[in-house]
């Protein structure tokens, strides 16, 4: 199989595995769990004047809530595209198209990554692995966002998926340095992501150094892409297996990054909108969501992603509203309650 063939039937397997195997974090959880909001009992405000609105690279979302990068590449998946950014569109979300890796090796794949003609207000982030990043020049990278008219671009970081998977890479030299370069020469904003292991505050700061102002923690507890890899991969079974649960959780990636002046969305096993007040009181400003919007697409179609986002954009609604705040912006550390592995993460780690 030449390798831009391999590289969509591995994205189409992905999917497949993603929509029907448990492919979860299987012991270690986000800690979002450790946060508690601080209920407000005096509440004196209308659910419906509770505004959750904010704004990203200068588009308006009527709530802090995205649909992360899952895929592109064959018909079928650019369906899922066009439709559910759609959806986002007329919800005012913001969304993320998968790895536009295989829009550079097989150009005619391109339409399955353009949603801006039905979508032409969203907040749309394209995506390329570090690892292709790096080995392209930043006018190739670059084209890939501008030709799908994306906000922004997101770089994902993903060195444990990529040494547990079939022909992934193992050379990642150069990434920081990758990453400056692009900072300096794009003209759209540079986002950098996990893809579900999360961010040291390390790791935070170098990226910081070379001016990344946006990140996408990624973090542990939600979908394990060495689970997916391990499924794909039974070669490689013993380094999937012990690596299954590996990252930072969501949680404590947002702590490990505040107060490095980032502007942070926080993804990785946020699984409703109670879960999405606690990451928005930690320091996000948008929060994002891929797996259960696959499952829900895969279910029940558009119609079944769109009765989900209703329902965790209601439930942080409410969440906000309990709190006794008025807008999204006012969650902030001094409306929770921080206890658990959380509190022990922050105090082990001086943050
Ligand atoms: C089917 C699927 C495909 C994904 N493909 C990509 C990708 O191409 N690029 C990327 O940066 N992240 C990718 N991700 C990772 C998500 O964007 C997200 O960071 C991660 O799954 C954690 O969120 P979750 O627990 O809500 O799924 C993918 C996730 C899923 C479920």
């Amino acid at each position: 199989m030449n390798n831009s063939s391999f590289i969509a039937d591995r994205k189409r397997s992905h999917f497949d595995l993603c929509a029907n195997e448990a492919v979860e974090f299987r012991s270690k959880t986000t800690l979002l769990e450790d946060v508690e909001l601080l209920h407000d009992p005096l509440v004196e405000t209308r659910l419906e004047d509770i505004d959750l609105g904010v704004t990203v690279l200068g588009r308006r979302l009527n709530y802090p809530v995205m649909i992360t990068a899952m895929t592109g590449g064959t018909n079928e998946v650019g369906r899922f595209n066009r439709e559910a950014a759609a959806l986002a569109a007329r919800l005012g979300l913001g969304f993320g198209v998968g790895s536009q890796r295989i829009m550079h090796l097989q150009p005619e794949t391109a339409a399955s990554f353009q949603v801006r003609d039905v979508a032409p207000n969203l907040l749309l982030f394209g995506n390329l692995g570090i690892a292709q990043a790096r080995e392209m020049s930043s006018s190739e990278v670059i084209g890939l966002a501008t030709s799908i008219g994306a906000d922004a671009l997101c770089i994902h970081l993903n060195a444990a998926m990529e040494i547990i998977q079939e022909r992934g890479d193992h050379d990642f030299r150069g990434s920081l340095d990758a990453v400056e370069r692009l900072v300096a020469e794009s003209p759209v904003e540079i986002v950098v992501k996990e893809t579900g292991c999360g961010f040291s505050r390390e790791a935070g700061k170098r990226l910081a150094s070379v001016g990344v102002r946006w990140i996408d923690v990624a973090g542990a507890g939600g979908t394990s892409w060495v689970g997916v890899e391990t499924l794909r991969n039974r070669a490689l079974g013993h380094l999937g297996e012990a690596f299954w649960d590996w990252g930072v959780p969501t949680a404590a990636s947002l702590c490990e990054l505040r107060g490095l002046g980032l502007n942070l969305i926080a993804s990785g096993g946020i699984r409703n909108g109670v879960e999405a007040a606690r990451a928005l009181a930690l320091g996000a400003r948008v929060v994002g969501v891929a797996l259960p919007v696959l499952r829900a697409y895969v279910a029940g179609g558009v119609d079944g992603v769109e009765a989900w986002l209703r329902a965790f954009c209601d439930e942080l609604r409410a969440a906000v509203m309990l709190c006794g705040a008025k807008r999204t912006a006012d969650l902030a550390p001094d409306r929770i309650v921080i206890g658990g592995r959380l509190r022990e993460w922050i105090e082990a780690r001086g943050l």
